[in-house]
């Protein structure tokens, strides 16, 4: 049953609202409820989703009980233009119309694929999202940002596409693997790199097994992530803050895709990314060497190491030219300049991005034996 209690809004005067703590779910009750009787509800999830907390929201939110329900794959393959034709086809012939509300109820792969579908059907519709992945609630259901992947290219295709709300349960992640978790935990060690070194503490020091040691910070991730969307929701400036660890990470995660080896998930990708970047920080001068020490000990220690070879490092730099971001063959960075500040736009060359690289090889466990069996 739903408890009506006290909502704490976390932006009371942003837009689009993040709801979290214990009541989140009784205001997403309360906000369906005096909808009009003519909106239909859609909940859009994976077969993980539908199966681990479709029930837990029906639970705490009666008024979805009537709610159409669509179940896609689990899986980055769902965000996939066949997918988003079948869901566009789906709410068609289920007469959806501009009145309908699509509550998307999963990890990121299901907010951005709804968030696209529901901004592009009818020319928009509103949907809600409520997350149940770590990754999903401390970044990709906050900010306004929806994409699907084609040919290959992740997010290619999307739109910029605000929810009505974000309602954040964190009992949901009780079901989520320890990958998983660790996954969006490099986001909320990001967050406060770039914006507040208090949550820097205590997120390196959180146990990370006691969810309601952990609902808080990730109360506050979400927090910043809505706070530095809200300064700048185009990404023109301020919003490259969380691009941090991302400009090596996101090559690096295409690299994986591409070779024999075990894949890494973005929050890993972006862990290394992270402790390159953090490398680039100290080498240009804006951060002191005991602090990358402490950034670079505790993301080493976190998360497990990615071997690649020195031959590999060409095509990671290709790579990071083929990112969006770094049109016109430039590197630029987000760096830091203490812990809780970062700078954007730091120029970097190719060979200071092989350095870090290089610097990253060099911390791997084995890396001593590696150097003795080249010699
Ligand atoms: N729009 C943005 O700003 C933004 C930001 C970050 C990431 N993203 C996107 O998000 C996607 C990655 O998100 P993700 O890591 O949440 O992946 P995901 O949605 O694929 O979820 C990961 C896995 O966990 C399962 N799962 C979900 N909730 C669960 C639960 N409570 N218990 C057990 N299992 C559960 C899913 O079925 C899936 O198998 C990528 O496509 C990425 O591009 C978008
Ligand atoms: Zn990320």
């Amino acid at each position: 049953m739903a408890t009506h209690g006290k909502v704490t809004p976390i932006m009371q005067t942003g837009h689009p609202p993040v709801f979290m703590g214990a009541h989140a779910l009784a205001h997403l009750e309360q906000r369906l409820a005096a909808l009009p009787a003519t909106s239909t509800c859609f909940i859009l999830g994976d077969e993980t989703t539908m199966a681990q907390c479709l029930p837990e929201l029906l639970a705490h939110v009666p008024a979805l009980q009537a709610a159409h329900n669509i179940q896609v794959r689990s899986g980055e393959q769902s965000k996939d233009i066949e997918v988003c034709r079948a869901l566009w086809m789906h709410l068609a012939e289920q007469h959806a119309d501009r009145q309908a509300v699509l509550v998307n109820l999963g990890g990121g792969v299901i907010t951005d694929l709804g968030g696209f579908v529901a901004a592009t059907y009818k020319r928009g519709i509103r949907f809600i999202h409520v997350p149940t992945t770590l990754m999903g609630m401390v970044d990709a259901a906050i900010g306004g940002k929806a994409a699907i992947d084609l040919g290959g290219v992740k997010n290619l295709v999307g739109a910029f596409a605000d929810p009505d709300a974000t309602y954040l349960h964190t009992p949901f992640l009780r079901t989520l693997g320890k990958r998983e978790l660790l996954n969006g935990v490099a986001e909320m060690v990001k967050h406060g790199l770039v914006r507040d070194a208090n949550h820097w503490n205590e997120v390196r020091r959180a146990p990370l097994h006691n969810l309601e040691a952990l609902a808080p910070l990730i109360e506050r991730s979400a927090a910043i992530k809505s706070e530095v969307v809200a300064e700048d929701p185009r990404e023109q400036g301020p919003r490259k803050l969380l691009n941090f660890g991302h400009t090596i990470g996101h090559a690096l995660e295409a690299f994986a895709m591409e070779s024999t080896q075990r894949s890494l998930l973005h929050g890993e990708a972006v862990a290394i990314g992270m402790v390159c970047a953090t490398w680039l920080s100290w080498r240009t001068g804006l951060l002191d060497r005991d602090r990358m020490n402490a950034v670079e000990e505790h993301l080493m220690g976190l998360y497990p190491s990615f071997s690649f070879q020195a031959t590999d490092e060409h095509r990671i730099l290709e790579l990071m030219r083929n990112d969006k971001k770094n049109s016109s063959g430039e590197y630029r960075f987000t760096l830091l300049t203490g812990i809780g500040s970062a700078e954007v736009d730091v120029p970097i060359t190719a060979a200071q991005v092989t350095e870090a690289l290089e610097h990253y090889r060099l911390l791997l466990p084995d890396a001593h034996l590696r150097l003795h069996s080249q010699a």
